[in-house]
This record gives C-alpha cells, sequence and structure tokens, in this order.
C-alpha cells in the first residue's frame, strides 16, 4: 500500500501544472482562446489578444446540489472544430444585414474516475468577441442537475476601468452606473464594460438566457470576476440533461464604439422561431403616462384618473395630428386603487375601469390610423397574470392593440410565485430561472395574438428578439421616469454610460423627448437638442415622445424632429464615443435614402469634428441640424437651441459643439 500513497502526495505538493489541450481563433487571427487542463484535472480557458493574454487562466466548472462538484479531476476525451460565416436579416433592428461568422470548438470533459459525467464546452470566436457555454449531454449519471453554482470566471489580465452597476439591491437594474478601477468592482451586473488602461474595451454578459438563472459578476479570490447566478430554489438551476447554459460573452473591441457595432449577442442566439412578424411594426407612441409621473393625474380611480375616455381621446387625436402610431394608456384597468405597488393580485388585465371606454376608444383610434398599446402592470403577482394573460392578449388582438407594456414592480426578490391557486405564495428574484421562463411564457402567449412585448422592470436582455422579434423592447435600467422624480435624476453621463453599457443587451424603452425639461418640481439635467439626440443614440424599435401634448405645442420646432426621426434602421455607425463621456451615433432609414445623427456629452461642453464619409456620394444632402445654442448648459442655459439647415456631401466634415449636458441631432436628406 505504502508507494500509492508517496507519489499521490508528491503530485499534491507540486505546483498546478496547466497544459493547454484544445483552441480557437478569431476568422481575422487576432483573438485567440485556449482551454487548459491543470495537473489536478481543473480545466480552463484564457484569451488572448495579437499573442497577448486578455483575459488570463480563468476557471470554468459547477457545484452541484444533487451531486459531486464538476471542478476536478477532468479530462478532455474528444474535441472537434468548425468555422461558419452567414449573414441573416433582422425584421427590424439597428441595421438590417448581421453578419455571424465565428470559428468554434467543442471540447467533451469527462470525469477521469466515479462516474465519468460529461459536459461539453463549446467556443465561438469571432473577430469582436468570444463566446462560450456549456452543454450537457443525457447521460445515465446525470438526469436532473440542480446547479448550486456555475464557477465561471473571468480574469482580466490587464488593470483596467470599469462601468457598473450593484447587483441584488432593492432597485433591480435601476442604478447609476459607477465608474471604478476593475480592482475595486463589487457584486456587479452584466453587461459591465472595462476599459484595459492600455485601451482595450471589453464587455462582460451573457446571451441567450433561457430557463436559467441570470449571472451576475462576483469578485474571487486573485481578482478574477465570478459567475454569480440569481438565487432559486431547491438550487439556482434545476434541469434535466440535455441541456446547454446561456453564452458567456466577452466582446473585444479597440475603440469604445466598436462595442456597440458588435452583434456577437444576437448572433449567439437562435434564429426566429416565430415566422413571419410583419405584423409588428416598429412605430412611435404617445401615452397617458407622464402626466402620472409628474403626479398630475393617477393611475388609481377618482378625480385625477389619467385613463378616463376623454383624456385618451385627446391623445388619440394629437397622435393623429402629429403621425404616432401609438398610444399608451396606463391605469386603464381595474386593480390600481390602494397600495398596488404592495399587491397585485387585484389587477383584472381584461377589466377596464368604468371611467373608460375601452372598445369605444379602440375603435376611435382605429378610424384615425392610430392603435392603443395596452398595459400590463403586474405589482410582480406574476401567477395571477399568467392565469389572465392569454385572455387580455385576445381581447387586444380584437381590439387592434398589437403591442403591451409589462411591469414588474416590486422590490428586488419579491417577485411572487404560485403554482397552483392555494398553495403557498414564494417569492423569486425578477432574473431567476423560474423568471427567465415566465417572460417567454409570456412573450409565446402575446405571439399567438400577434401582440409585441416591452418589459419594464424586467429581466435582462440576452439578444432574445432573435429567436422572439415579438420581445420587442425593455426597460431594464434607469429611464427617463427617473427625471419626473428621482433622487438624483439622472446625471448628464448617464445616457453616454448606458449607451456603451445597458444598450449592449438590447433595445431600451427609455421613453426620450422631455421637451419641457421639466420633472415633478425638478428640472432634467439635459438640454433641449439633446432629448432629441437620444431618439438616435438610444436604440429600441418603439420610441415614445413622453412629453404631454401641451409641452409639444410649446416647442414644435424641436418637436419635428421627433415627428421624422424613424425607428427602423438598415445600418449603425458609432463615429465617436468614449464611455460614459460622449458619443455620435449615425443611423440609415430603413424605409428611405435619409441618415439621422445624434450626438451626446456628459457634464462637460465640448467640439466635436466628424467626417460625414458614411453618406452615399451618389446624394447631395439637406442637413436639418438640431443643435445646442450659444453658452447652452443643463443647468442655466437648457433651452439655448439652434434648428439651422445646410446642404453637405460625403465629403465634408462637420463640427459640432455640445453644451454641457447636451446634444445634437441631425437629419440628412437626399436634396433632390
Ligand atoms: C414602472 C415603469 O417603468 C413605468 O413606466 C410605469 O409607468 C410604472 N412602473 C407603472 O406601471
Ligand atoms: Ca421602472
Amino acid at each position: 500500500m505504502r508507494p500509492l500513497i508517496f507519489p499521490l502526495l508528491l503530485l499534491a505538493a507540486l505546483p498546478a501544472q496547466a497544459a493547454t489541450v484544445a483552441e480557437a481563433s478569431s476568422p481575422d487571427g487576432k483573438l485567440k482562446v485556449e482551454l487548459d487542463l491543470s495537473n489536478e484535472g481543473r480545466l480552463a480557458y484564457r484569451v488572448l489578444r495579437n499573442g497577448e493574454p486578455l483575459v488570463g487562466d480563468s476557471r470554468l466548472g459547477f457545484i452541484l446540489r444533487n451531486g459531486r462538484q464538476l471542478l476536478r479531476g477532468l479530462t478532455l476525451e474528444t474535441q472537434s472544430s468548425r468555422s461558419f460565416d452567414e449573414t441573416w436579416e433582422q425584421p427590424w433592428g439597428e441595421r438590417r444585414f448581421v453578419r455571424n461568422h465565428y470559428n468554434e470548438l467543442r471540447a467533451r470533459i469527462a470525469e477521469s474516475n466515479h462516474d465519468r459525467r460529461r459536459f461539453d464546452v463549446v467556443v465561438r470566436v469571432f473577430d469582436d468577441g468570444v463566446g462560450f457555454r456549456y452543454e450537457f449531454p443525457k447521460q445515465p449519471a446525470m438526469d436532473e442537475v440542480q446547479i448550486s453554482e456555475e464557477l465561471t470566471e473571468f480574469a482580466i489580465a490587464k488593470p483596467a476601468t470599469a462601468w457598473w452597476i450593484p447587483a441584488y439591491e432593492w432597485n433591480r437594474e435601476e442604478y447609476l452606473y459607477g465608474r471604478t478601477p476593475l480592482a475595486e468592482v463589487g457584486m456587479a451586473q452584466t453587461p459591465i464594460t472595462l476599459r484595459t488602461d492600455d485601451g482595450i474595451h471589453l464587455t462582460l454578459h451573457e446571451a441567450a438566457l433561457v430557463d436559467y438563472a441570470g449571472m451576475n459578476l462576483a469578485k474571487a479570490d486573485g481578482g478574477a470576476l465570478r459567475a454569480s447566478l440569481t438565487p432559486g430554489s431547491p438550487a439556482k438551476v434545476v434541469r434535466r440533461t440535455p441541456f446547454t447554459t446561456p453564452w458567456r460573452t466577452i466582446q473585444i473591441a479597440d475603440r469604445a464604439g466598436g462595442l456597440v457595432e458588435s452583434d456577437l449577442i444576437l448572433n449567439l442566439n437562435e434564429p426566429n422561431a416565430l415566422g413571419d412578424v410583419s405584423w409588428f411594426k416598429p412605430s412611435k407612441y404617445v401615452g397617458v403616462w407622464w402626466a402620472m409621473h409628474l403626479d398630475q393625474q393617477s393611475w388609481a380611480t377618482g378625480p385625477k384618473h389619467g385613463a378616463t375616455t376623454e383624456n385618451t381621446k385627446r391623445h388619440i387625436d394629437f397622435a393623429a395630428k402629429y403621425g404616432f402610431r401609438g398610444v399608451l394608456v396606463e391605469g386603464w384597468n381595474t386593480g390600481w386603487d390602494g397600495d398596488w405597488f404592495a399587491n397585485g393580485w387585484d389587477f383584472d388585465f381584461s377589466k377596464p375601469t368604468p371611467d373608460y371606454d375601452l372598445q369605444g376608444l379602440a375603435a376611435y383610434a382605429k378610424s384615425k390610423g392610430v392603435h392603443l398599446i395596452g398595459h400590463h402592470e403586474t405589482g410582480c403577482a406574476v401567477s395571477h397574470y399568467e392565469r389572465q394573460m392569454a385572455a387580455s392578449f385576445a381581447l387586444f388582438q380584437r381590439l387592434g392593440i398589437d403591442a403591451v407594456k409589462t411591469g414588474y414592480v416590486c422590490d428586488a426578490g419579491q417577485i411572487e410565485r404560485q403554482d397552483r391557486p392555494g398553495d403557498p405564495v414564494v417569492r423569486e428574484w425578477h432574473e431567476s430561472q423560474y423568471m427567465s421562463n415566465h417572460h417567454l411564457r409570456v412573450v409565446q402567449a402575446a405571439a399567438k395574438h400577434h401582440v409585441a412585448i416591452n418589459a419594464h422592470e424586467p429581466i435582462k436582455d440576452t439578444g432574445l428578439r432573435r429567436t422572439y422579434p415579438n420581445w420587442i423592447s425593455r426597460e431594464g435600467a434607469r429611464g427617463q421616469e427617473f427625471n419626473a422624480w428621482g433622487n438624483p435624476p439622472n446625471p448628464p453621463e448617464h445616457e453616454p454610460n448606458l449607451i456603451f453599457t445597458r444598450m449592449l443587451a438590447g433595445p431600451m424603452d427609455f421613453t426620450p423627448g422631455v421637451l419641457s425639461l421639466q420633472g415633478r418640481g425638478q428640472p432634467l439635467q439635459s438640454t433641449l437638442a439633446r432629448q432629441l439626440a437620444l431618439y438616435v443614440v438610444l436604440y429600441s424599435p418603439i420610441q415614445m415622445a413622453a412629453d404631454l401634448p401641451e409641452n409639444y405645442a410649446e416647442h414644435m420646432d424641436a418637436f419635428q424632429f421627433i415627428r421624422d426621426v424613424p425607428v427602423d434602421w438598415s445600418e449603425t455607425h458609432v463615429l465617436n464615443g468614449e464611455v460614459g463621456d460622449f458619443a455620435t451615433l449615425v443611423r440609415k432609414d430603413r424605409n428611405s435614402e435619409a441618415w439621422y445623427l445624434g450626438s451626446v456629452t456628459d457634464e462637460n461642453a465640448r467640439t466635436l469634428e466628424m467626417s460625414l464619409s458614411f453618406l452615399s456620394p451618389k446624394h447631395r444632402y439637406v442637413a436639418e441640424i438640431y443643435r445646442d445654442g450659444d453658452g447652452a448648459h443643463y443647468k442655466d442655459k437648457p433651452f439655448a437651441f439652434v434648428r439651422e439647415t445646410r446642404v453637405v456631401t460625403h465629403a465634408d466634415t462637420l463640427t459640432l459643439r455640445l453644451g454641457a449636458g447636451g446634444g445634437a441631432a441631425i437629419r440628412f436628406v437626399p436634396n433632390r
């Protein structure tokens, strides 16, 4: 017996040694991912860029609740690779055609002893980053898998600055972005964006979050960021083999704008599962909404009730007159009276309040070419909602209501789940495995009735709009509403932060266009021109003109841009930008030859010079410029505003002066 123990002890005393067992490179050869196995059979990956480590040795594995951990004693059983290059078309989006080009490595990992449990690590290396996931094949030794923790790490190999919001805090995703050294990142949500001290930009996130817990990132020993899956019961994730995890993604770019131009998240999602979705029309909307946030009107019935027949007619008339397709009406259904924040179980999603003539208004809207937009605030009573949603979607379909804003207002971790009527209610997090399935149940039930979904207080976006193109937008960050009542309101750096963080996940229903620049007793931290720029820099296939009709009447010159700006694009490019500081985006209208430019800055005024070479050389363009006027400043001169036109060509250079907290919006129309 003795001789056996001795070599084992010796082995344990040796420093861990790792050998690269498999690798894959990006199509352009710049990025390389290597898989390593240590002499103890621990699995790790690393990412090299131009031969230099960008993500150092980062471990892979799981802690299971109903089985031994999958962490040590692993071996490589087989490996295979393939290349893929395909261009697909988005039904709507920031660009029409998307190239999906990668090299893939599939490594079959097996335990060296015990039950020889197996999983695959699948790595896709793109020119703009890396995605990898675990795939568990069906196997006798693993039927149900209860995951206590996924041990995936991201060991960024260089000092870096990070932009991030905290995870597991009560206000869910609605936090201001912090900027800290990477070493000071706490428990963070994704997307989290990093810039290494030598100027490489990275964003860590996930793609295709289906039937799994959302991933946050925590600091691990040695400074790496480690997955922290959202809690659930009896484990964070419970699945049966075969199954796959979501993709863990690392977008990589030289320029900050390269992150925004990356389609990696969408490319890692499955193709459209709904077929023809031309019934969804990208469009703009107005609503019975901002007045509630200003506390001029209420969701509850009574003297301040916003969702009255008369008030809704006024909004339909306004929409028809100025060319908006949608009218959102919140507080239209019963259940808002009393403390709806605390109780979602009273909501009836098919029963209008007595002062709201749903049928009559839907017919009135139709006669004017307008569509009501439905609202389903669940107050987090999600099981109550699931029991009613199909009937409500069917009702809406009959009434020409083809988009619904959903809502999940409650503190983090307070989603109320009740699997059968009478069962005790159990609490879930907004990003738990249960909620990843809930949202897909909603989206699929809505699709059956040709209804599109815009979720507020949602689960994070992981690109599922590719598979379910009726999941059109969501909130999932601090939106305009914080400018009504937020303490503090959104500071000028907020949108330059969002563009390079939250917006990388997907469309946001930010609800721009508050031209009064006035919240509830507090001013917006924005110039007038900046409100217009938001329609271009923050992408969503539905965009609200959030302000009150009477406020637009005071700013008809600026309002013209909101009327003109499209919401569906054939191309998108980032002309310049730095995370949290400023950004200029240009997008080409999908339905015309026109281009649109939006530019925003933080609390610093700046002058930006940019080439117009994105314009077609075939045309001369009239540039309708909406910009900050002399001395514009979000604090004391927010209404300094100029609207002017110039004729320009692709050979021109444009100089834009943005005031502090300012912005600019430009429409380029071919001059015929
Ligand atoms: C929060 C949403 O973000 C907001 O837009 C909505 O008005 C309220 N919840 C009420 O549902
Ligand atoms: Ca919200």
